[in-house]
Parts: structure tokens; sequence; C-alpha cells
């Protein structure tokens, strides 16, 4: 049962889709104070057991209870900690004790404080700014009955194309067809199976949108139609701003249209970013997201399949008016001497002239015709880009999926698009960071996602990228992305290259059965990863596991995440089967009991816990995703019971795939073996 409360002028945010009356009683359970400056405060007591699983993108582990978070869209380069927010925006939590289960939503595009019991434990209060913003309230029995819930409420999540499954190659720095090229045939050569590679702002003239270097990229058509031949797609970015400059075509468009966000004084609010000054598209307007989703069509024309948006909280390094601030800061102590506070508060002035507050204040957006200051709705914007990208496609191509993952989102943005966990570090915390994530942002509707694999900034050692890459095997989203002036990432710059690759084939055996996973659950508005208490809610050594996660149908996954660890705990709530892998033909079967187990897990090793009575299948193998057999499985599991397996194949890209009619119903024999082969 869901509720929806309103309080205040809620602006509209495209975040739900089923359009619910407002109660008229006063909203249960939560406390609700009105703090005077226009923010509204709810709180709620928590039980001493109680965990809060939700906020999607977020730092900190599966349960968020003991910390104050911001839904804030930034661009934070540094992930620690100590961090509130991240580049998306999402505010729905479920509260889950022995005495109590109910989902949050605040549908609300502005900025909200939750202090999960931070300050004090025993008491959640979460605070929106504005105070105008509508509370959905959801009861249901299960854990897994609120989160589909929620997804009735906010729609279907994005499906990609089956070939978004593959390996996916990238890195910022690539910067011509040659050392694409040269990037792919390297993996080719080892057999490392690759699907795509990315290509990042190098490929553009001077980092302008939609522009790509004629010499480096002579025709780009036919560049990309070659390696289609070898299944290989180009995956370029797109970022938000548009550069100020006249005769570049889409700011003379954007100019034409005035499709730029205004200042008070109505001329278009300018701030660098990458290609430097810069006008930023007003989202929020259709008749923008028209234009915007439209400037894509050359590079679909020349056969593109899938982009990524980036910069889109938006980022902005520096504006003109947060320069001079600056300046104007740095004089007024120039005269009166300095000491360490003065240099120290100067620098925090300097490095405070990104991603500034003041910035945020200084433009507007037109919402019904009428303009509302940018930091009202500021976690709409990255929304807002990718619901103009995939309208763009829709119009382009309306039979066909095309990949699309976004840094910055929101929810309804679910709907759209994918999204990355943004610029995490080489850094063995962000490893199990990305881990901890990926419940919540399934629960949120973020199915399609993973982490860039190896971590995108500082130097990546090829232990960490291997287990990062034994993450990744799972991940709907498996690209490897890095920074530049990092060291080079690509799997086959490493002596262990040969282990790197085979942890990267047990991907593609397991891709058909994990695309089917994915799909049902999509489909079905479930989520692909979920925390054990969603199955488990009465084992309370399962509803606090903080580094496993159950995986589809029956299956659950407990990587490494520690350096130098040769293996790790696992805790089984019942009996399962361990398929420790080392490639996708060299693997051990082990049976084990429910409890507590320490594993031994080298290098080369991960492994994937399989209920009894469920099953994995593997196909035999392929260097791209279009190569697969998917009619040839070995099944792998501890059969007891007759039962079914639910395979589900489409095409790889309708647009209105049907569940039903693309699910192949396997019967699953009881019999002593745990792995058999079958065809289908
Ligand atoms: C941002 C993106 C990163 C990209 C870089 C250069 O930092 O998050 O993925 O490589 O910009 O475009």
């Amino acid at each position: 049962m869901i509720c929806r409360y309103s309080f205040g002028t809620p602006l509209p945010t495209d975040a739900v889709v089923r359009k619910l009356p407002a109660e008229t009683g006063a909203l249960p359970f939560f406390g609700l104070q009105e703090n005077g400056d226009g923010s509204l405060t709810f709180s709620l007591s928590l039980h001493p057991e109680e965990v809060i699983f939700g906020l999607g993108q977020m730092v900190r582990g599966i349960d968020k209870r003991g910390h104050r978070y911001e839904s804030w869209n930034s661009d934070v380069f540094n992930h620690t900690e100590s961090v509130s927010s991240l580049y998306g925006s999402h505010n729905f939590v479920v509260f889950f004790s022995p005495e109590r289960l109910l989902g949050l939503y605040l549908d609300d595009p502005g900025r909200v404080v939750w202090d999960l019991g931070y300050e004090h434990r025993d008491q959640a209060v979460i605070t929106s700014l504005s105070g105008n913003l509508d509370v959905y309230l959801i009861r249901e029995n299960t854990l897994a009955g609120i989160a589909k819930a929620f997804r009735q409420l906010t729609g279907r999540s994005y499906l990609p194309p089956r070939w978004a499954f593959g390996y996916i190659q990238s890195r910022w720095g690539y910067a011509s067809e040659e050392e694409l090229r040269s990037v792919i045939s390297a993996h080719r050569e080892r057999h490392i199976p690759l699907d795509a590679v990315c290509m990042d702002i190098d490929y553009m003239v001077d980092f302008k949108n939609f522009t790509w270097k004629p010499d480096a990229f002579p025709d780009l058509k036919q560049f990309q139609q070659k390696l289609k031949e070898d299944h290989i797609r180009l995956v370029p970015i797109i970022d938000a701003g548009i550069k100020v400059e006249e005769g570049y075509g889409p700011y003379d468009s954007g100019e034409a249209g005035d499709c730029f966000c205004k200042k008070e004084d109505g001329s278009n609010f300018v701030a660098a970013v990458w290609p430097g000054r810069c006008c930023f598209p007003d989202f929020l307007r259709e008749d923008v997201r028209r234009w915007f989703g439209d400037l894509y069509r050359p590079l679909l024309e020349a056969g593109i399949e899938g982009f990524w948006n980036d910069m889109n909280e938006p980022a902005l390094f520096y504006s003109d008016e947060g320069v001079a601030d600056a300046f104007a800061a740095a004089d007024r102590i120039r005269s009166g001497g300095v000491d360490y506070e003065t240099t120290w508060w100067l620098k925090d002035v300097f490095s405070g002239i990104a991603n500034n507050m003041d910035d945020y204040r200084r433009f507007y957006h037109l919402v019904d015709g009428k303009p509302v200051r940018h930091d009202l709705v500021h976690n709409l914007y990255g929304a807002g880009m990718t619901r103009a990208t995939a309208e763009g496609f829709r119009r382009f191509d309306p039979d066909h999926r095309l990949l699309l993952f976004s840094r910055s989102s929101f929810i309804g943005a679910h709907r759209n698009g994918g999204i990355w966990q943004g610029d995490n570090f080489s850094w063995w915390s962000h490893l199990k960071m990305a881990l901890q994530m990926l419940p919540n942002l399934n629960l949120c509707g973020f199915l399609f996602t993973g982490c860039d694999l190896g971590g995108f900034g500082c130097n990546v050692t090829e232990d960490l990228l291997e287990r990062f890459l034994q993450l990744g095997v799972f991940t709907p989203l498996m690209r490897n992305h890095s920074a530049l002036h990092t060291r080079d990432q690509e799997i086959y710059r490493f002596d262990t290259w040969e282990l790197m690759r085979d942890t990267v084939s047990v991907r593609y055996a397991l891709l058909p059965w994990l695309y089917s996973e994915f799909m049902k659950a999509a489909l079905r508005d479930e989520m692909l990863f979920r925390p054990l208490a969603f199955e488990y809610p009465d084992d309370k050594r399962a509803v606090h596991t903080q580094d496993q996660l159950l995986l589809g149908d029956g299956c659950m996954i407990a990587p490494v995440y520690e350096q130098n660890a040769s293996g790790r705990f696992v805790y089984l709530p019942e009996d399962m089967l361990m398929i420790r892998f080392r490639s996708a033909h060299d693997y051990d079967l082990v049976p084990m009991e429910k409890g507590s187990h320490w594993i031994d897990l080298s290098l080369a090793e991960f492994p994937l816990f399989v209920k009894k009575n469920r099953a994995v299948f593997l196909c035999p193998g392929g260097e791209s995703s279009e190569l697969l057999d998917d009619t040839r499985f070995t099944v792998i599991g501890q059969l007891e019971i007759p039962g079914t397996y639910d395979l589900y194949r489409d095409d790889g890209t309708s647009v209105s795939p049907d569940l039903e009619s693309n699910l192949t119903h396997i019967r699953l024999v009881p019999d002593n073996a745990l792995k058999r082969e079958i065809q289908c």
C-alpha cells in the first residue's frame, strides 16, 4: 500500500509514473517539524535492531544507519567515508526492524539531509530544505514487496541492449582511431573477450560535444562499421555543458532556441567545464530536451549505439563571478598580513571555486514557464539530460534499445538509462564500496550499473584489478575505466593478464544466464542484487551482513575486497553449493552447509554460491556477447526436487520485449550430479 502526503508546493520531478491522490490526514509514524525557514523535518524513533536500506548511490555500508547523508548531486572526486553526497540523489529508504517494515520516499528535487542515527543513534531525522515535496509511505509484508511497490510507483527500469553486458574497455586519453584499434587488437590477440570501447572527451574537437577530431577519426562511420564486423561497439561520452563559441552548431542552435539556463538579468549563465566557458541546457524544458536529444543524430547516423553522459550534476569548474569573488577575498586579506588561519581559509576559498553553491544559485530554469532557481531543482539536472538523450534515441530509432549510462541521476532517470558509480579510486575500500552500493541502487530502480573496474583515480595494482574484475563478472555494466595520467589499466598491461582474461571469460560463460536474471528482474520490477535480509529477514546474522549480496534467483556473491587476502569468511544462511571459479572451464563445485566458513580464494579464484534446487547456466565461450551460444549449457546446481528454470532470451535489442513469450521453461530434474549438459 502506498500513500502520498503533500507538503508546500512540490515542483514537478517526473519521478513517479503513478499519480496518487494526496492523503488528507496527518503523516503517520513520523514527527513533523516546521523549522521556520521553510525547511521541514521528519523524525522517527529507531528500534535498536533497525536497519535502513536505500539512498542508492551513497558511500558507506549496505545498511545506512549511523551516519548523515545529503541528497545533493555532486562531482566529488574523492569518495571517502566522510563525504555526504555523490553524483545521484535517490531519496528512498526502507526501515526494517523486528517491529517495522516501512518504505519512505521523498519526491523532492532540492537538498535533503538524512540523519539516519548520526546525532542520536535511535533517531532518524530527515530534513527537506525547501519544504516543498511529496512524501510517499509504502507498507507491504516483505522487503521485496516494498521494492516492487516502489518500482511500480516510479516505473520500469531501463533495459540496455544485450551487447552492453559484454566487457567494456575505457580510458580517459584514447585519442584516435589508431589508438582504439590497437587497444582492441591487444584484446583480440590475447583472446580477452571484449564488446565495446569507450571514447572519452579526447575524441572531440576541443572537448566540444557532438564533434569529433577529423584527423584522428577521418571516417567515424566506416570505423564503427568495420569494428562491428568484429563485434565491437564504440561508446562515446557526451558532457552536459555546451561551449560558448559562435559558429559551433550546438551553441548556435541552442542560442537560436533560447535553450540555455539564464541568470536573473536574462543573460546566459556561463561556467567553465572541459571545453572552457559553457552554457547549460535547461533540461527541465521539453523543447530543450528535444533540441538536445536531436544533437546525438550525427553520431547515431555514424552507427554509434551507446553513449555515456557526464558532468551532468552539473559540474562547474568555475564561473567568472566565482573567480572574481575569490580574488576579492584574497585582496581583503592582502594588506592585513597572513597567518595560518587566513591562508587556510584562502586555500578553501580557491578550492571552493568549483561546484560552488553561489554558482548554483546564480541561474534559473523555466518550469511551467516560470523561472525556478537552480538550487531548488538541482538534483533533476542529470536526470533531465538522461531523459533528453533517451527521448532522442527513441525518435531516431524507435525499434531498438541503445546503451546509455549517466554519471548524475535522480529517481525517474532509472527508466531512461543506467548509471556508473562515478570517479572511484584504485583503492581496496572502493571495491567494497562498489559492492555495497549495488543493492541500494537496485532498490532505487537502477539495475544497469557498475563501478569503474580497477578504479578511476590513482594507480591500480594487478591484484586489485583482478579482484575488481571478480566483482565485475556479476555487475551488469562491466567496464574497466581509468583517468588520464594514471598507470595503464588495460588487462593486457599486466604480467597476470591471463588470469584476468580467465576471469572475464567467466562473465561471458555466465552472460546469457546473467542477462536472463537481469531482464526478469527488470520486467518484473524486482532487484538483481539484494541484501541478505530480503530472503532471511529472521536471521539476525544475515540481516546485518555488509559484504555479501543475493544475486538473481537463488545465488549469492561474496567477493574478496582486501589486499593480500588469501580468502575470506562467508556466512551461508542456508546450505549452498559453492562454485569456486578460476575460469569458465576450471572451477570447483563444493557443497557447503549453512553457517560461517573460511573460504580459501587465491588471487585467481572467486566464488558464486547457489542455493539448493536452483541452477546457474554456463554457455560455451566466445570473445563477444554476439558469439555466445545460448542454446547449449552446463547447468550447475544441487537438485533435490523437480523444478524449472525460466531462461529469458530475446533478440537483445527490442524495445518492448514480452517477458512470458521470451521464457524457455527448463526442467530441473533431481539427480546425483552437480552439473549436467543441456540443449535448449
Ligand atoms: C569525469 C568522468 C570520468 C571521465 C572524465 C573525463 O571525471 O567522471 O569518467 O573520464 O570526466 O571526461
